[in-house]
């Protein structure tokens, strides 16, 4: 019998389209569980798929790659998308994609499946991505094909004997991994509506926590990634682990983002992403102390790009390669360590240091010791007003006024600030 490889979560989704595959296609199915940091417990979701009637379950633990090769590098570019969503689930959907198409290769299957609806940008980077690693195999997207609701789903599930995961079934559409915990649908979609405190799961309420003492963290970084915290070597997955735990306690992290889906459409997102929050700020202050002005301006455009790629599901393209490149280029000093001040809902940056530091005490200080020649700024400032003021003379001068009139390209006078009459 022809075999699929089904992306398997436990919820009901996936549990459904293990019945509905067979059903639908008469193609037997092999539960593939990929554990991304999801904090679930795996062998018993392995042991469901089978119950339900998969073949044959796999597990992957694919933390550390996750960490290694797609949270590490989109730190290192400061991959922000529209300044908000640290990207969690985005990231983790080629890796995915990838795990996916190597199993079903190896177990020789004619097609892989996963769970995504046909509104979001997840079926997107997964198809995306299979597509481009293995344009031969046939994708299944079972809640994408089905028309059932929720309710037709629990009703089929009952009907074909399918334990159902969660019993009071949550309103909300759930994803997690290390890098952060995205959470939609329900009462989040009226923008307007304060999120309810039952959405968060990773983060204390800041108000709560400023109860708290503060506490300080210090995240030592070698070419852009992180390797130890308050002095202790630790490896990726477990730096994460801790950061999202103890900022998580005082409630830094939480995002409420209105966002530009690939698909057109504008959605409401909240995110919790303790660790990715601290992190990134970390790194941004590092690179502050050991780039230079224009790396530092030049890089922003390219952590946008960077961002942009990543949420719109195209990691496997010749350009995320170029981009990395520049990127890890970019890191080669940014080594050194940075000092966090965590206390409610803030991670405040306290102190930053680096053997590569670009900082030099004898230029900026005030006070005695100051070696920064201040004759030579009157030359510099004469040169750097030089095209100003021969533009001003030729062209400006007599449209500067003081009540801000311009000349248009044809030299009218355009009026954009007008004095209002004042009546007595
Ligand atoms: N909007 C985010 C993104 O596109 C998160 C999607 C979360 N998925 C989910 N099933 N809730 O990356």
């Amino acid at each position: 019998m022809a075999t699929v490889v089904l992306a398997y979560s436990g919820g009901l989704d996936t549990s459904v389209a293990i019945r509905w595959i067979k059903e639908k296609y008469d193609l037997d199915v092999i539960a593939l569980t990929i554990d991304v940091g999801n904090d679930r417990d795996l062998p018993a979701i392995a042991e469901r798929a089978n119950k339900i009637g998969a073949v044959k379950s796999l597990i992957v633990d694919a933390r550390a790659d996750f960490v290694k090769y797609f949270v590490w590098p989109a730190l290192q570019a400061g991959a922000v998308y529209e300044g908000e969503y640290p990207l969690a689930t985005a990231l983790a959907r080629p890796l995915i994609a990838r795990l996916m198409v190597e199993v079903a290769k190896q177990e020789g299957a004619v097609a892989v499946a996963h769970g995504c609806t046909g509104k979001g940008n997840d079926q997107v980077r997964f198809d995306v991505s299979i597509n481009t690693l293995a344009p031969d195999l046939k994708i299944i997207a079972p809640v994408r094909e089905w028309s059932m609701t929720r309710d037709n789903e629990i009703a089929y599930a009952a009907e074909h004997n399918i334990p159902i995961p969660v019993t009071n079934a949550s309103p909300y559409s759930t994803d997690q991994n290390l890098w952060g915990r995205s959470i939609e649908c329900g009462v989040l979609e009226d923008p307007w509506a304060e999120p309810p405190a039952e959405v968060y799961a990773w983060t204390a309420d800041p108000d709560t926590a400023a109860a708290k003492e503060p506490t300080y963290v210090e995240i030592t970084f070698q070419h852009g990634v992180p390797i130890a915290l308050n002095g202790d070597e630790l490896d990726g997955v477990t730096i994460i682990e801790t950061l999202n735990k103890v900022a998580g306690e005082y409630g830094i992290g939480r995002i409420d983002h209105i966002e530009n889906r690939l698909v057109g459409i504008k959605s409401r997102e909240i995110y919790e992403a303790p660790g990715a929050v601290v992190l990134l700020a970390a790194h941004k202050a590092l690179e502050s102390l050991t780039l230079s002005r224009d790396q530092t301006r030049f890089k922003e455009i390219i952590a946008g790009e960077y961002a942009r790629l990543v949420y719109n599901g195209q990691w496997y393209s010749a350009l995320h390669q170029d981009l990395a490149a520049y990127v890890q280029s970019t890191q080669r000093f940014v080594s050194g360590t940075v000092r966090m001040k965590l206390s409610h809902g803030r991670c405040a940056l306290v102190g930053r240091k680096s053997a590569h530091s670009l900082y030099s005490l004898g230029l900026a200080t005030y006070e005695t010791g100051d070696q920064f020649d201040h004759n030579a700024a009157l030359g510099f400032i004469k040169l750097w007003a030089l095209p100003l003021s021969t533009q001003a003379q030729a062209q400006l001068l007599p449209s500067i006024g003081l009540e801000g009139n311009l000349l248009s390209s044809e030299g009218t006078k355009v009026q954009i600030a007008e004095k209002s009459e004042v009546q007595s």
